[in-house]
């Protein structure tokens, strides 16, 4: 069987080369034509550990086809995948530009029955749309041919998106009727993950339900680590203890300075608009979101709490990225936390493993080196923000003979307050609060 998949982003990309590497040919449609020429040479737009090699492969054995002709593609494909950006607008709601697009040019390409399914995260009524648009095209052909329009929404996470999109914990699939949902067991027939069946607008709601509660769960985590920090009171230790329950599960219970990326942000704010639309807003939704737009000010209070000014004050920043293992900043802590530095008028260094170019283009005031020891040269503090291995593994008994003042802040609680402090480092977390200064002086 073959399946075209329209868009090579992230999310497209992963999913053709998983579908690929099951032994279907895949073909991936894109019109930005540098990008295929690229991914034709097994060079990705973005970084996923491995994946490339995995490409290459692939394209060696023909298993997948890097294309801009959408015609020839959806000839060939029984299923063709819709799994283009829907970037917020400036409401929140989801932009469906892309997905509009799409769809004209499916309806215009399809000359005999072909089931299309939405892998893009959209709002609640978008796959009607979408069959909407579809119709509209054939009957300005005059063709009367039948399709099916189904969601598929993707869980995969940046940083392990290929390992999600082989072994999904669950399978949703949203279709309105038989010939779709047989399609589809068809598609996964080999998978070894549970399939749950539901109508098209479940399933979309599944999706935006699932990011929802996540991000709601690392701000309800967040929100408490403030309060326990004032009762003296460790938030990892309680994290735990709420995390060995299995009714409440210990994933996304890390206390930090807030989560980025551009799932969470995106999905909560597009959820929040749908709900205020159809006169139900959601409140505790719109309070996580809240928690996390506050939580880098929060944490940096700590900061400027303890040097009174941070004017001329050397800040080394141990992390850029909004999460280790991926090169993406949209939407990243740091990207936050650096601009409340320079509001303060510190000075500020970093580090981070993969992306530096991008960051140096938002704030050519900083200095971004790929040497984690360089970057807290003389510092008067270091702030962990991602916690990749190369920093919560580095060379810690060094770097505390490179800092001018030793106040180390942990924003991902990933360090070992114990070990830290032998080294000599007067360690602050999230939700901790050693760095109080009874604590320092008393
Ligand atoms: C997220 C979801 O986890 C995926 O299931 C979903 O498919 C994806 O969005 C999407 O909609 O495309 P992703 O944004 O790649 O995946 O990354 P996550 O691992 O979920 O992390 C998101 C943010 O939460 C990061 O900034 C991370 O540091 C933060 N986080 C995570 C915490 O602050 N605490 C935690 O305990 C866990």
């Amino acid at each position: 069987m073959n399946i075209t998949v329209i868009g090579a982003g992230y999310v497209g990309v992963t999913t053709s080369i998983a579908f690929a590497e099951q032994g279907y040919h895949v073909f991936v449609v894109d019109s930005d034509k540098e990008k295929l020429e690229k991914l034709n040479h097994a060079i990705l737009p973005f970084y996923e550990e491995g994946m490339e090699e995995i490409l290459k492969s692939l394209l060696e054995q023909q298993q997948l086809i890097f294309t801009n002709n959408i015609q020839d593609a959806v000839r060939q494909s029984e299923f063709i995948y819709i799994a283009v950006g829907t970037p917020p607008l400036p409401s929140g709601a989801a932009n469906l530009e892309q997905i509009e697009q799409v769809s004209k040019a499916v309806g215009s390409a399809l000359q005999e029955y072909r089931t299309i399914v939405i892998k893009s995260t959209v709002p609640i009524g978008t796959g009607e749309k979408v069959e909407f648009i579809i119709k509209e095209q054939l009957n300005l052909r005059k063709k009367d041919i039948k399709f099916d329009v189904v969601a598929n929404p993707e869980f995969l996470r940046e940083g392990s998106a290929l390992h999600d999109a082989l072994y999904p914990d669950r399978i949703v699939v949203g279709c309105e009727n038989v010939r779709a949902r047989q399609m589809m067991e068809k598609l996964y027939q080999h998978s070894k993950a549970p399939i749950l069946f539901t109508n098209r607008k479940e399933a979309e709601l599944i999706k935006y339900a699932s990011n929802a509660f996540l991000a709601t769960k690392i701000s309800f985590i967040n929100e408490l680590a403030r309060v326990s920090e004032e009762l003296g009171v460790n938030i990892s230790i309680v994290s735990k203890g709420m995390g060995m329950d299995k009714r409440i599960g210990a994933d996304f219970l890390r206390a930090g300075i807030g989560y980025g990326g551009s799932c969470f942000p995106k999905d909560t704010r597009a959820l929040l608009a749908m709900s205020s639309e159809v006169g139900m807003p959601l409140k505790i939704l719109d309070a996580a979101v809240g928690i996390n737009e506050t939580q880098v000010t929060w944490f940096m209070k700590k900061i400027s709490n303890l040097f009174g000014s941070l004017e001329d004050k050397h800040i080394g920043v141990l992390g850029l990225t909004f999460k280790p293992n991926t090169d993406d900043i949209r939407e990243a802590t740091s990207l936050k936390l650096i601009k409340e530095l320079l509001l303060h008028k510190a000075i500020v260094s970093a580090y981070d493993p993969k992306s530096t170019a991008l960051v140096k283009t938002i704030y050519p005031e900083i200095w971004i080196t790929t040497d984690p020891l360089d970057a807290i040269n003389n510092v008067d503090a270091a702030i962990l923000v991602t916690e990749w291995d190369e920093i919560v593994h580095m060379d810690w008994k060094e770097a505390r003979r490179r800092v001018r003042q030793p106040y180390l802040f942990d924003g991902r609680n990933v360090l070992e307050p114990k070990k830290m402090a032998e080294y000599g480092f007067y360690y602050e977390g999230v939700g901790v609060g050693n760095l109080r200064k009874e604590n320092l002086h008393g």
